[in-house]
Order: C-alpha cells, then structure tokens, then sequence
C-alpha cells in the first residue's frame, strides 16, 4: 500500500480508538433458558413478535420450542424460516413485510449467525424505513433505537447476539458486506446450550474456529484495549479447553455452555475491537461463492496469521500465554508460531480442509477489491495490504501456504 493511503487508514483508526471510551458500547441481558423470553416480552410491553428462524432449525425442532414457549405464555407471533446461509437483503425485506403487515413490535432470531443478522438487519429497516440496506454498509449508517431484539443463537460462533454487526448479501451483485451500529447490539442474548447440543460437528468445528477468528484478529490489531483483550483471551482459553470437547461429544453440556460464552466473548472483543483481512477475505468468498463463513475463517486463519509474520508476534504471544494455550518459556516468535501451529493442528484433527477449493483464479482481482473496500480504512490490521497485496492471500487460500 502506498504511504499516503498507509497514512490515512492509520490517521482513520486512531482516531477511533481515541474516540473508543466515548462510544456507546452496551453488552446485551443475556439469559440461560427459552423459558425467560416471556418475561423479557412482559418487561418490554410486547406481545406481538416476529420470529426469524431458518429451515434447518425447523428440521432440527427447535424452532418449534420457541414457539412452543410463545404459543403458551399467550404471545402472538408470525414465523420467518426462509433464512439462507449467508442472509441475503431478499431475507431482510421479507421479514420486514412481514413485521409491518403483522403489526409486530419486536424480534426474537434463532440460529446462527444468519437467523441473527437477519433479524438485526430487519430491525434496522424498520428504524430506518427510507434507507435500503445498501446504503447502510459500513459503519454507524444507521444510527437509530431499533425495535427490541432477542437473539438466541444455536452455534457457538458468530457471538452476533453480542456484536454491533450484521453482514447481509447482495445475492444479485454476490457481494457481502457488514453493517456495523451500536443500536445493532441486540438487548437480550439467550445462552441455552439445549440448543446446540445437536449442532453437527463439520458446524461445530467450523463455527468454533470462527469465534476464535475474532477472539485472534481484535488481538493482533491497534484498537485493542483492556476490555477487548480481557473478553479475546477469555473467548481462546475457553475455546482450547472446551471446542474439541464439544466436536468430539455433542452432548457435553459443560463444553456447549461454555462454547456460547467463547463465541460471546469474541464477539465482544471485536465488536470494540474489529475483524481484519481473514474476515474481510471470507466475506466475499461468501458473497462469491457461498462459502460457509467459518469454515472460510478456519482455513484462512494460519495461512493469514504466517503472511502476516513478524509484526503478529508479540501480541500472538502474548495471546497464547494468557490464554493458556503455550506454556511461558519461549520466545515471542516460538510462542506465536507454535500458537499458529495449535490453531493448524485443531483444523486438523476437527477434519477442515487445508485449502477452499471453491476460488477460482479468474475472480481474485473482484474479490480482492472487495475485501479492500471493505477493510481499508476501517479495520485496524497488523500490517497494511492493498488490493494487490491482499490478491496474494486469495492465492494462499486456494493452494495451502507452502509451509502449512
Ligand atoms: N453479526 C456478526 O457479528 C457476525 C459475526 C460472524 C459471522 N457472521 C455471519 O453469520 C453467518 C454464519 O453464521 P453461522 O456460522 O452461525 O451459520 P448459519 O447461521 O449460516 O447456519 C448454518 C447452518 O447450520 C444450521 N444450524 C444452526 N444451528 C443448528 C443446530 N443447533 N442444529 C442443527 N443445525 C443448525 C442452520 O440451519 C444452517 O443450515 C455468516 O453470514 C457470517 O458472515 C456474523
Ligand atoms: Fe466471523
């Protein structure tokens, strides 16, 4: 990247981390069990809801608890389970129609991340009735109180129950993108590990390395402060303790409790302090392709982190020492490199594959531009790339890095 853009993408960012202690960053009410929607309805003066869920969730029964649960507390409530993949702004508008048609007042989203995101970005059509969703990629483009929002997620994951982001796509351009607003931070979270118990394991590896994802890029970039470090380091030592736990055993009810505090506590971490290029990558492999989003991450992940080099070292160290991964005793670089090595090994072992077959070369220049547009200025990365640059990691990703 040439210098006067290395100039103001740095100038952008520090500006926001000297204004981080003045933003309005409020972690959601988060609850342990479905039985408590009601009352959150009850303290909020709701009994009409929107109830945004996805096909998989109604084959896998679980949506039917949640209305289970409404239908016997007296709440009305219409259901949305047409909710794809990487949730496109087809999804959004629809369950906005639907609220408005039903005089809703409020949302209740069950799933991963894109159950999640697509309620959230509903919400915010709703709010903002005259703004398309197109124009509110980026940051703080909405910027207004959204109807409440109680997210319960059913991968251990996204944290997007926790997080002042959605990502939604643009299914005619294949293009994804975050929009990212406090008011996006949903006020209730539901945490009930019952939910999860039965997530299979190619998601529940996949959805774990993401939430690991965010834990590592909010750590190695400039806008960490104490509480992003404290919720990245939290989210890493849970997830080396309990997500092979949780590949392994399914029903380790210990090891999925504890996986939806990791992937809330990431979420945290970069909802203050932001994703980089592995996400900015994956995006728009999700958009292109339709890759699922984690398991982009999982794979892009050590490529990412050894292209980096050096300049990762200290802060990756210093990472898996506190977390607990590596023992003290090394260097920073042994340390970062044999963190590195963990995160391979985990791949491994959880059965991810160690290229994404689906790129294809003719559309890394488009892609790349995107994931440019989408990371530069905003995410304050280890070490600048522009378009070019960040061509190469696509490369990386289609072939494995040659020291993996
Ligand atoms: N908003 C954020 O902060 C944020 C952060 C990271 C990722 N994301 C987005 O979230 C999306 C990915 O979410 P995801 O990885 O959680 O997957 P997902 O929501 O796309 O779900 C994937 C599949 O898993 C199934 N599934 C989910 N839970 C299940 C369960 N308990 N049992 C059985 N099947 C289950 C779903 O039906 C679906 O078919 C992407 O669009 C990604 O970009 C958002
Ligand atoms: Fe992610």
């Amino acid at each position: 990247m040439n210098i006067l853009r290395k100039t103001w993408c740095r100038t952008y960012q520090g500006a926001f981390h000297i204004a981080q202690p003045l933003l309005p960053y409020k972690d959601p009410v988060v609850k342990n069990s479905i039985n408590d929607i009601p009352e959150i309805l009850r303290t909020n003066n709701i009994n009409k809801v929107v109830f945004v869920t996805d096909k998989g969730l109604v084959a896998a029964g679980l949506a039917k608890r949640i209305e289970d649960v409404l239908s016997s507390a007296g709440i009305s409530f219409t259901t949305y389970s047409d909710t794809v993949p990487n949730p496109t702004i087809e999804n959004v508008e629809a369950v906005r129609e639907i609220y408005k048609s039903a005089n809703a007042q409020g949302f209740i989203s069950l799933g991963g991340g894109s159950a999640m995101d697509c309620a959230k970005a509903a919400a915010a059509r709703i709010a903002k009735p005259n703004k398309q969703i197109p124009k509110m990629r980026g940051i703080l483009k909405v910027h207004k109180k959204l109807p409440l929002i109680i997210a319960i997620p059913t991968t251990a994951g996204t944290g997007s129950e926790a997080t002042v982001t959605t990502v939604i796509t643009d299914s005619k351009k294949n293009y994804k993108y975050p929009i990212s607003d406090f008011c996006l931070i949903p006020p209730y979270a539901i945490h009930d590990y019952t939910l999860t118990t039965g997530l299979p394991q190619k998601m529940t590896s996949t959805t774990g390395m993401d939430a690991l994802t965010h834990a590592v890029e909010a750590y190695i970039g400039r806008s960490l402060n104490k509480t992003s470090a404290a919720n990245a380091e939290e989210a890493t030592m849970l997830i080396h303790k309990y997500l092979y736990r949780a590949y392994t055993n399914g029903n380790d009810a210990e090891a999925r409790q504890n996986m939806l505090r990791a992937s809330f506590c990431a979420g945290l971490a970069f909802s203050m302090s932001y994703v980089g290029y592995i996400h900015a990558v994956a995006h728009s492999l999700g958009g292109k392709y339709g890759t699922p989003h984690g398991l982009a991450n999982s794979i892009l992940m050590p490529i990412i982190l050894r292209e980096y080099g050096e300049c990762v070292y200290p802060k990756l160290a210093r990472l898996a020492r506190k977390s607990g991964v590596i023992a003290e005793g090394h260097s920073d670089e042994e340390t970062a490199k044999l963190f590195i090595d963990w995160i391979q090994e985990m791949n491994d072992k959880m059965n991810i594959p160690r290229v994404i077959d689906d790129i294809r070369e003719e559309d890394i220049p488009e892609m790349a531009a995107y994931a440019d547009a989408e990371a530069n200025p905003t995410y304050p990365v280890p070490r600048l790339m522009d378009k070019k640059e960040l061509e190469r990691l696509y490369y990386l990703g289609k072939t494995g890095n040659a020291e993996n």
